[in-house]
């Protein structure tokens, strides 16, 4: 089907199965590799992107039901070279181990602080709960959106 999104603020036109995951649209129809792919299942976070400013699992959102919204990856949050203030929190706070589940991490965040800009730490917590880190960076993750919160 044709469908039509707007990614990162810039219009794109594809024709695709309608039932494709998002995610692979995202990684190899558009080629915006920070989104991961971890369990497939909608169970792990890693592949978090936003539809239409909502977090969703881009691994099991049929790219049907993005067809004229608009999607930001990770790719998407920083200003150009300027990083989005968590991104930079992530580097300060050193957050990554192996890195694989952090993109989704830092998309999670940020829709917190769009919509909630001074969490407490159990609303932080509670909003990261879905995004699983086998490398258990848990408490990074929570002082660098901590920070970000002021
Ligand atoms: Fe989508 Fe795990 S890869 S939730």
């Amino acid at each position: 089907m044709a469908l039509r999104l707007k990614v990162n603020g810039e219009e794109r036109s594809l024709e695709v199965d309608g039932d494709t995951p998002l995610l692979w649209v995202v990684r190899d129809e558009l080629g915006l590799k920070g989104t991961k792919f971890g369990c497939g299942a909608g169970l792990c976070g890693a592949c978090t992107v936003h539809l239409d400013g909502q977090p969703v699992r881009s691994c099991s959102t049929p790219v049907e039901m993005a067809d004229g919204a608009e999607i930001t990856t990770i790719e998407g949050l920083s200003d150009g070279d300027q990083l989005h203030a968590l991104q930079q929190a992530w580097i300060d706070h050193n957050v990554p181990q192996c890195g694989y589940c952090q993109s989704g991490q830092i998309m999670s965040a940020a829709h917190l602080l769009a919509n909630n800009p001074r969490p407490s730490r159990d609303e932080i917590v509670a909003a990261m709960t879905g995004n699983l880190c086998r490398c258990g960076t848990y408490a990074r993750i929570v002082a660098a959106v901590e920070s970000v919160a002021g």
